[in-house]
């Protein structure tokens, strides 16, 4: 059973905010009867209708972009920014599967189901993370060891993470390096590198979970394949 503003939502007629105006204002029926409780459960067999349309589940679309730099992946911006979900020729609501700063650029999944949003940006099922980080200053092994076993960021330890593949660019005093994290926190690694005194001067997403840049381009996107949206399912499983 789901509540009937989640089940219109669901299918991709409005926002779940805007399912909750409809039902308050006696544009839902089910099976035949206007309701107005929020509250309202429903169950497969129900049939829901919206303004006099019936409810049908919408189909799930998974597709990666290669997110540009300004970009906000927010679906409405304030300043009227840029939005990650201008790039996606969906015909259907998509969203970001968690958020890339607007100065990020990199892999970026986008879908409508929100169920797979859930499971993949939450802390329970570590979902690899792995981004080129382009830095102030020289990036020592000391520091690189810290960020790999946790800094403290804003009250926070955080966990485990692999650093490899540092560069340095002797002439620019810049480094280069490679972190692999499994959390998900706001700003988490400008603040990561923040904290060891090696301000972010460029970030890129290389990979999210099994899904990497590819052949794209930035700006770019494509579909996922059948085996893809199952192999990301399939890492959510692996974490008890
Ligand atoms: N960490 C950040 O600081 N920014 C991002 O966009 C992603 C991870």
């Amino acid at each position: 059973m789901e509540r009937v503003q989640k089940v219109i939502a669901n299918s991709g007629y409005c926002s779940r905010r805007a399912a909750e105006q409809l039902i308050t204002e006696g544009k839902v029926k089910i099976n035949g009867i206007v309701v107005k409780e929020l509250g309202t459960k429903v169950s497969k067999k129900d049939v829901v209708m919206v303004n006099g349309k019936t409810i049908t589940k919408e189909e799930k679309v998974y597709y990666v972009l290669y997110k540009p730099e300004g970009y906000v992946s927010t679906t409405n911006d304030e300043f009227e920014r840029n939005k990650v979900t201008d790039l996606v020729p969906s015909e259907k609501r998509v969203y970001p599967v968690g958020r890339l700063d607007y100065d990020t650029s990199g892999v970026l999944l986008m879908t409508n189901d929100g169920e797979f949003t859930n499971f993949m940006t939450s802390p329970k099922h570590k979902v690899e993370k792995e981004y080129r980080v382009k830095m102030k200053g020289f990036l020592r092994k000391e520091e690189s060891l810290l960020l790999s076993r946790g800094v403290k960021i804003e009250g926070y330890i955080t966990k485990k993470a692999i650093i490899k593949d540092v560069e340095y660019n002797k002439k620019n005093e810049t480094s280069f390096a490679t972190i692999i994290i499994k959390e998900g926190k706001y700003h988490q690694v400008k603040k990561m590198f923040e904290a060891v005194n090696h301000p972010v001067l460029k970030l890129k997403r290389v990979r999210f979970g099994v899904i990497t840049l590819d052949n794209l381009k930035t700006g770019e996107v494509r579909k996922l394949k059948p085996y893809e949206i199952k192999q990301l399912k399939e890492i959510t499983k692996e974490v008890k």
